[in-house]
């Protein structure tokens, strides 16, 4: 009997997958179709898979071609299913040509002629119409997001507005953007969702006359500085049937998803305590350490160590009190958040002229678990207990400056896509700005 697999992500079931299977099928007597997980499609770069798992398994399985159907999740898999199966031939459609060879190692390597003019990357841009995005802001934060904006299909990058044309001018040819204005009526006209990158007190302006003009809003962290204003775009954005997203990266990055998934699932037991870190030296001449009325470490930082708190542990803390070290300006340059809930305890710790370990600690009753450093792009954690020979360690992919991951949920959520946008709720952004609220009065 000759064994045959192939593998592929199946997304939006189209006429090249089919023909594909029913040609593997004709190699051999038995055909195993390996159908990859969203997680490791990301992991790949793949952000924008449309169909859930179990509906790209269906579509493989109704064309009647497949004896039997895997699950793909990590790189090096293929060669251990090889060997598992006892497989005769390997195939894959000639996009892939050479890429495979490595396989011949251990059994036949067979590249098919693909299907002409159909993939799944052009049903979904046909599907899906392009999305033109606006860019408010012009500094380092919005630097970033271009370079980032070119892994997620479905939109385009268009606009950029400033108060200073000037400024708006200098982006546009650095990124080579359509457009640039400083009239914000203007702006308006050319974009279909934006995403904020001006200075923290300006989100809710920005924002609030964004929904209003029927906008998606991916908006950059803090949000706002109070809880109101959260609601109030909150409320918004469902009148409008807009998409609001409060950009904390990690919030949407596949690792910290993991972890979290992982906290809550019960393996270390009832949580008690959640720590995080997160610190960095910043050059007192910046803006994060003069700008007297909205710098300083917890409205830079604070968003990102109050997540994993909120995520785990909820909304409904009991207790906020703050600690804080402050410089001659007024400025927080080392701040701590403790959060008491009914039967467990939070610290979100940051500073920005005093340097920690950056790491994540969740403390259960079972055991804990440690979140390595940078644990805002998490990359690895382990799972801990007493006796060490239960620890468990796991890798997961972070790529580029992640941005790619909130930018990808949110275009996934604007197409409709629902179950993309669990990852921040703007219930959990507002108990963020809440906190801030609380902070700032405190400084004050
Ligand atoms: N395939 C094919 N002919 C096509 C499209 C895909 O033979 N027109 C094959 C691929 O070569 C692969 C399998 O179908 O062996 C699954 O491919 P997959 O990557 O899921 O499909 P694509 O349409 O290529 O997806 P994408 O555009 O997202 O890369």
């Amino acid at each position: 009997m000759k064994k045959v697999v192939t593998y592929g992500s199946f997304d939006l079931f189209h006429e090249g997958h089919y023909n594909l299977l029913k040609r593997a099928k004709e190699l051999g007597d038995r055909l195993i179709v390996g159908v990859t997980t969203e997680q490791y499609d990301e992991s790949r770069g793949k952000l924008n898979i449309v169909d859930s798992l179990m509906d790209r398994i269906e579509h493989v399985r109704q064309t009647g071609f497949a004896d039997e159907i895997i699950i793909e999740d990590h790189k090096g898999q293929k060669v251990e299913d090889i060997l598992k199966y006892q497989i005769d031939i390997f195939t894959v459609g000639s996009d892939w040509s050479g890429a495979f060879d490595y396989l011949r190692d251990y059994c036949e390597v067979v590249y098919l002629d693909r299907t002409k003019d159909i993939s799944s990357t052009v049903l979904r841009a046909q599907n899906y119409k392009i999305i033109r995005m606006g860019v408010i802001g012009t500094g380092r934060i919005a630097r970033r997001f271009i370079p980032e904006a070119k892994y997620v299909s479905g939109i385009n990058v268009e606009s950029v507005f400033h108060p200073k044309a000037e400024k708006a001018k200098a982006y546009c040819q650095t990124f080579e953007l359509k457009s640039y204005t400083a009239d914000l009526e203007m702006f308006w006209q050319d974009v279909d969702a934006v995403y904020i990158a001006s200075p923290h007190p300006t989100h809710f302006f920005y924002a609030k006359a964004a929904l209003e003009k029927g906008k998606h809003v991916l908006c950059e962290k803090p949000m706002v500085l109070k809880e109101e204003e959260a609601k109030i775009l909150g409320d918004l954005a469902t009148a409008n049937q807009c998409i609001l997203f409060e950009a904390i990266k990690t919030a949407y990055c596949p690792g910290f998803a993991q972890l979290i998934s992982m906290a809550r699932s019960g393996v270390i037991g009832g949580i008690r305590d959640v720590e995080a870190t997160f610190t960095k030296l910043e050059s007192p001449l910046n803006r994060e350490l003069t700008d007297t009325e909205t710098g300083g470490s917890f409205t830079e930082l604070g968003s990102y160590t109050l997540l994993p708190i909120i995520k785990i542990l909820g909304t409904n803390y009991r207790e906020l009190r703050f600690e804080t070290i402050r410089s001659e300006n007024g400025i927080d340059i080392y701040s701590k958040a403790y959060l008491q809930y009914p039967s467990s305890f939070a610290t979100a710790k940051v500073g920005l002229g005093v340097k920690s370990e950056g790491q994540l600690i969740i403390s259960g009753t079972k055991g804990w678990i440690v979140v390595d450093a940078p644990w805002w792009k998490t990359q690895s954690f382990e799972v801990k207990f007493e006796d060490s020979s239960q620890n468990e360690k796991y890798f997961v992919k972070y790529l580029g400056d992640g941005l790619r991951y909130e930018l990808s949920d949110f275009v996934a959520l604007m197409n409709g896509h629902e179950r993309k946008g669990l990852k921040l709720t703007i219930e959990e952004s507002t108990a963020l700005a809440a906190i801030m609220e609380n902070f700032l009065s405190d400084r004050e």
